[in-house]
């Protein structure tokens, strides 16, 4: 443990919709070069939680700090420019645009005399890729023609060129085979070992113990809690998701009935 601020701190974070609490008074954080895996059923408030901290949503009450200062976004580019990015599940990749055209969509770098700079695209494009995967040979191919895993690495590219440190990842491998889930787990590899931190939502358990370090737990919009990885099973982190029961508090009869 170090004194350093988190990267991130969300503090009793609540967001409602009518009567829904969506997000009920949730407190979580991140620290440089941490995977946090937010975890919880269907409805369990993960995303909303990510879109209060992506400027997608405003919350109706709570704090947000990054490196232990009170922040305020209010939109997405209040978010962008504290240096967060989000990677959605469709990617928002541009399909008949090339990986260095994404990279730079609607942020192109033009040449002196005001025409596209192709080159310098290209090769910021090749050296961001050099180190998130440096088996990406496709710098002229639509993004459309591409692997899921090798589009997910060029929306990652986009976001870390754009000197992302705050990641927030929804289900990132949802769509992916097993190659390509390998794949997308080298990128968060590596980008943890940039000092990134990421925030992870995924549905599948085996995954986030593949790549968290801790875990956050939300059942019914409220957090359940949040543990070390190293200190869990994969059963007793199903009994929070499931049950909203702490780890120590899981019986013989509780994990008897997971696997019933
Ligand atoms: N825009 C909205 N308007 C009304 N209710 C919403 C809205 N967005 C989310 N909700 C409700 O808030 C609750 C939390 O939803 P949320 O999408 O955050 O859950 P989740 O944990 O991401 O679920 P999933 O795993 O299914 O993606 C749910 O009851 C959902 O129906
Ligand atoms: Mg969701």
């Amino acid at each position: 443990m170090s004194d350093q601020p988190s990267l991130v701190e969300m503090r009793n974070i609540r967001v409602a919709f009518g009567g829904v609490h969506a997000v009920d008074d949730v407190t979580v954080d991140l620290r440089r070069g941490e995977v946090v895996g937010l975890v919880g059923g269907n409805g369990a408030g993960k995303s909303t939680l990510m879109r209060v901290l992506s400027g997608a949503h405003p919350a109706d009450s709570g704090e947000i700090l990054i490196d232990g200062k009170p922040v305020v976004i209010a939109n997405p580019r209040d978010a962008k420019n504290l240096g967060i990015e989000t990677i959605y599940q469709t990617l928002a990749l541009a399909d008949n645009i090339d990986a260095p055209g994404n990279m730079f969509l609607g942020r192109e770098l033009l040449t002196r005399d005001g025409s596209l700079d192709d080159a310098a695209m290209e090769s910021a494009t090749r050296n961001v890729m050099q180190r998130l995967n440096p088996n990406f040979k496709n710098f002229k191919t639509a993004v459309g023609w591409l692997s899921g895993g090798q589009r997910q690495a060029v929306a990652i590219a986009r976001a870390i060129h754009f000197n992302a440190r705050i990641l927030i990842m929804d289900e990132p491998t949802a769509a992916l085979g097993p190659a390509e889930t390998a794949q997308v787990r080298g990128l968060i590899q590596q980008l943890k070992a940039e000092g990134i931190g990421i925030f992870l939502i995924s549905h599948d358990i085996h995954d986030v113990f593949d790549l968290a370090d801790r875990i956050s737990v939300m059942l019914h919009g409220r957090l359940v809690g949040t543990v070390d990885k190293t200190a869990v099973t994969t059963d007793e982190v199903l009994a929070m998701i499931i049950m909203g029961k702490q780890p120590e508090q899981v019986t013989q009869s509780d994990l008897a009935e997971l696997h019933s």
